[in-house]
């Protein structure tokens, strides 16, 4: 047991022959465990999100096998542990209320434990941040196995997409051209297979900018939950952890400056969720990498969405990967020049170019050329104004042209209890060319910064034939979901924002092409509604007074700051603590 590498932390567990190691093995001897596996080989850990109510992640325990036995195979030894899942279609407020909670699970569950490398499980839309920001605040070598893709949704003889056919069928329901029967219908139609939301939502945003950051193998993003190759890639994704313990690649040497770079690059041509705004600032904030939101303007701007998926396209997930998934797309970005930084490092030790410059693509309607594009400018559009001094995002892919340049007047909802109280209301005055504005929907106000933002529309104008109007709220809106929608205003309304006190009848202008969000009242006017506010306002919510929700709401940071805790901000390393006995 002496000769075990110093460099393998694990060996501070189980490579002394003295009282604290003899505690460190006897116990996990109890699942019958050799003494050969505790000699000098590298320690696999298997964070798994496996839960039977993330039923994105419900697949994983197989999942993890496969890992396992890629990881027997090259000579390290694995140990699953579970940590906290928060899947986005049970977990009430919303998943995102628990994603920082996740990342401190991941990592205390990581530096407090034998580990000496981890492979990460994640697959529903805030599983796959809440893993990297823990880990990357560990430090440690980690590669990311996502849960793949449901297979494309049937329904009534077409093919329908998570998410993005809820929205769509649920606007029918109200308007009266479906019944309540055909609408109910299509529930087990949408989601037939294991796996995560099959549009371009924000679970397969987040497995691209996985795979865009280099910290998965190529192809991770796009494989079906249930294709078996989905299984091959997790098997070689266990075998490349134990080379990755004993090369010492850790994430810091992956997320660098240049990989989000990339992403955010990657994001614009995938259609990518306005979701990833905020989790990659909070990744770049655990490995210490300056990211800022207007990044996202000065990087992704200009370059053309060329994945034509749900909810901004035609096709899901299951044709991307038939296509030739993520590589392709770099490989098209690559060769246009468009690649930010086509070097940067990958897990499997070659560069990003290397993985993907000769990536097959075979359908040029599911991965367009760039010059045939779905939409010319695919970037996030960022607004600024004194609506939202510290940022706004709006994804003009999903937007109706036409209303990226408007001027309207607010028709104000407190909270989404009043939204919800007051939308359908025959008598509510509101037209077409109304702003619709919701407050207190931020990670303070709801807490946990709902997806909401993309509000229905007044049933009385969809019945008109309304499609789309301007919203504009400091919450989120489901990567799946589309609309000229105006989220994360920052400062939200509930940290005492301008958006908090917006009236009835203001006139609001929205520019995306100058990135303007303007309130049009007065510097006066707006500086003395401010206060009033303030002196209304000073009393906390009884219900943010304890437990979790009171951590959450007094160290919640803002949209443009990612939503991290602001005390889990940055890189602690994964030095080993000292013994427990
Ligand atoms: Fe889990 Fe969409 S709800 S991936
Ligand atoms: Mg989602």
């Amino acid at each position: 047991m002496t000769d075990k590498p110093r460099k393998l932390r694990s060996a501070q567990w189980f490579g002394t022959a003295d009282k604290n190691g003899f505690m460190y093995r006897s116990w996990m001897k109890n699942q019958g465990i050799p003494d050969h596996e505790f000699q000098g080989k590298p320690i696999i850990g298997i964070c798994n999100t496996w839960s039977e109510l993330t039923p994105c992640n419900a697949h994983f325990r197989k999942l993890a096998e496969h890992v396992k036995r890629g990881v027997f195979e090259a000579g390290g030894f694995p140990v699953e542990f579970p940590v906290f899942s928060n899947g986005e279609s049970n977990l009430r407020p919303t998943a995102m209320f628990t994603r920082n909670l996740a990342a401190m699970d991941v990592e205390e569950s990581i530096r407090g434990n034998p580990i000496d490398a981890v492979v990460l499980l994640a697959g529903c839309d805030k599983t796959t941040p809440a893993l990297l920001m823990g880990a990357a605040s560990c430090d440690v070598p980690a590669i990311m196995v996502s849960g793949g893709p449901m297979l494309n949704g049937k329904h009534e003889g077409r093919d329908i997409g998570s998410g993005t056919v809820v929205w769509q069928l649920s606007e029918q329901v109200k308007a009266g051209h479906i019944t309540l029967h055909q609408f109910m219908a299509a529930e087990a139609g949408m989601s037939r297979s294991a796996g995560t939301c099959n549009t371009m939502g924000t679970a397969s945003t987040m497995a691209c900018m996985a795979e865009a950051l280099g910290v998965t193998l190529p192809h991770n993003a796009a494989i079906p939950a249930v294709d078996s190759r989905r299984y091959v890639l997790a098997h070689l994704s266990g075998m490349r952890i134990v080379e990755m313990a004993l090369e010492d690649l850790r994430l810091s040497k992956l997320l660098t400056r240049e990989a989000f770079e990339n992403a955010i690059r990657a994001n614009a041509a995938i259609g990518g969720s306005t979701n990833a705004a905020i989790h990659l600032k909070a990744i770049a904030g655990r490995i210490g990498v300056p990211l800022e939101l207007d990044d996202w303007t000065r990087i992704g701007r200009g370059t053309p969405t060329v994945v034509d998926l749900q909810p901004s396209g035609r096709f899901l997930m299951e044709e991307f990967y038939y296509a030739g998934g993520l590589p392709a797309v770099l490989r098209r970005l690559g060769e246009a020049g468009l690649l930010p930084h086509p070097d940067a490092l990958t897990a499997n030790g070659h560069s990003l170019w290397e993985n993907s410059k000769e990536a097959p693509l075979y359908n040029d309607e599911v991965i367009r050329p760039l010059d045939k594009p779905l939409v010319a400018d695919g970037g996030l559009c960022v607004l600024r104004g004194n609506l939202a001094p510290r940022g706004a995002v709006l994804k003009p892919s999903a937007a109706t042209a036409s209303l990226l340049k408007h001027r309207g007047r607010a028709v104000v909802f407190e909270n989404f209890d009043d939204y919800k109280a007051r939308i359908a209301d025959p008598e509510l005055d509101v037209t077409a060319d109304s702003i619709l504005v919701m407050k207190n929907c931020g990670p303070k106000g709801y807490p946990g910064m709902a997806e909401v933002g993309n509000m229905g529309l007044p049933p009385k104008l969809l019945a008109q034939g309304v499609t789309d109007m301007v919203r504009i709220s400091d919450a989120r809106m489901s990567g799946t979901a589309y609309g000229t929608v105006v989220l994360h205003v920052a400062p939200e309304a509930r940290a005492g924002g301008p958006l908090a006190v917006v009236r009835n009848g203001d006139w609001i202008e929205l520019d995306c092409e100058s990135g303007r969000l303007h309130l049009d009242v007065s510097e006066d006017e707006l500086a003395q509604r401010l206060e009033t506010w303030r002196e209304m306002n000073s009393k906390r919510n009884p219900a943010d007074v304890s437990g979790y929700r009171n951590l959450y709401v007094d160290h919640v940071l803002q949209a443009d700051e990612g939503c991290d805790f602001d005390f889990l901000v940055g890189c602690r390393g994964a030095e080993v603590p000292p013994h427990s006995h």
